[in-house]
């Protein structure tokens, strides 16, 4: 199979789509691997380390998608990629297609196969290509809020770990799933004291049995919430309601009792966030003031640490990738479940039930489209 490598070029996209290891895996496997030129370079992969594994670099993005079998990314293509659609190309990367009209017109219109990794399930059924990121986002946020708490940074002067003779820092991190747990795990690292408040019982009984008492744990509720914020130096949003915007978790007047200084990481910004306070920002412009509490929220957050990120979700995507390479998308497709429920648009049909009903469209199980 051929395989194209595009360089992202959607606004501040550092990640890409296959890592010089990942080439090479296909380069042995007898595949042909088009990187575009620079494609890895914000990754801290130049062209040197793809061309070192066999994989071929090429001037143009029209070169690789018009040569491509597959064309791997990770960010949905933006419109000035939509011209290079065409029939029997597979497409394998972050589709986020629910508000995307124009981007599932193109996609339907030149009967794109369009493998979503938002949408792809494990056989525990889990998704597996959107759990990296959240490792990624959810380590990265109390490295940024440490960095926000700094009085150069608006914060109010905190050092998290606190000192001999000096109390650590307070962190207060609502939501105990991947972003919440990997948020605690850095934070008592850097010897913070770690509050975690979630709704399930059971997932704080694990978290309680993971950290062997040192995360202090809290059943979400008002009431709670409200205490935990106030004593809070740093507050991290990490509540996911799956298919839904985020809940408003911490409201405007629990943000307005906060410590002046304090900081607010809304991770879960990009479903709306869960504090009544956020509104998404960029990487240039990331962080804003209210109520003398600093906001950072940032909607794709593993973007600042390009190289970590894109190793991440590569190791997460790259069994996949191979698989269908190995098989063909229509083979791989039929013979494994999860793919297929990564599969939202195919040969000119909506696949993915959500997506058509956000769209008011109509929808097409891929079971009854495929040999
Ligand atoms: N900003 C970014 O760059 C970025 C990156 C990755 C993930 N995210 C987002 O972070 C959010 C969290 O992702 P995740 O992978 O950790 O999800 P997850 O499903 O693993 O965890 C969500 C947790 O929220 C809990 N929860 C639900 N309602 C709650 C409530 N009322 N109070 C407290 N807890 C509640 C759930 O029980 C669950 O444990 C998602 O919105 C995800 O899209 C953002």
């Amino acid at each position: 199979m051929i395989i194209g490598i595009p360089k992202e070029v959607k606004d501040h996209e550092s990640r890409v789509g296959i890592s010089p290891a990942g080439a090479r895996a296909l380069v042995d496997a007898g595949h042909k691997v088009l990187v575009e030129h620079n494609a890895g370079a914000l990754s801290s992969f130049p062209d040197d380390d793809y061309q070192a594994v066999g994989a071929e670099i090429v001037g143009e993005a029209y070169h690789v998608w018009s040569s491509a079998d597959m064309v791997v990314k990770v960010k949905e293509p933006v419109p000035s990629e939509y011209y290079h659609f065409r029939p029997g190309l597979t497409l394998f990367t972050y589709l986020h297609l629910a508000p995307l009209r124009e981007l599932t017109d193109a996609l339907l219109d030149k009967k794109v196969t369009g493998i979503a990794y938002e949408t792809v399930r494990d056989k525990a059924g889990t998704l597996p290509l959107l759990t990296p990121m959240s490792e990624v986002a959810g380590r990265l946020s109390v490295q940024v809020g440490a960095a926000y708490l700094e009085k150069e940074h608006g914060g109010r002067g905190v050092l998290l770990g606190g000192v001999p003779g000096v109390p650590p820092g307070n962190v207060c991190i609502i939501g105990g799933g991947v972003v919440g747990v990997n948020a605690a795990k850095i934070a008592l690292g850097m010897g913070a004291k770690v509050t975690l408040l979630d709704l399930s019982l059971n997932r704080l009984r694990e978290l309680d049995d993971i950290f062997s008492g040192r995360l202090h744990t809290l059943y979400s509720n008002a009431y709670n919430v409200e205490r935990a914020v106030c004593e809070a130096d740093l507050v991290i949003g990490g509540v996911l309601i799956p298919g839904a915007a985020a809940p408003k978790i911490v409201t405007a007047a629990m943000v307005s009792k906060m410590k002046k200084g304090a900081v607010i990481v809304d991770v879960a910004i990009d479903q709306g966030g869960c504090i009544e306070t956020a509104r998404p920002t960029t990487h240039s412009d990331p962080s804003y003031t209210v109520d003398g509490v600093v906001h950072y929220c940032v909607t794709n957050m593993p973007a600042a640490v390009p190289n970590t990120s894109t190793l991440a979700l590569t190791n997460a995507t790259f069994p996949y990738v191979m698989k269908l390479a190995r098989l063909g998308a229509h083979v791989a497709i039929s013979e494994d479940a999860g793919i297929a429920e990564g599969v939202n648009t195919f040969n000119g049909f909506l696949t993915y039930k959500a997506v058509a009903h956000a769209q008011d469209r109509e929808y097409t199980s891929i079971a009854n489209l495929h040999p």
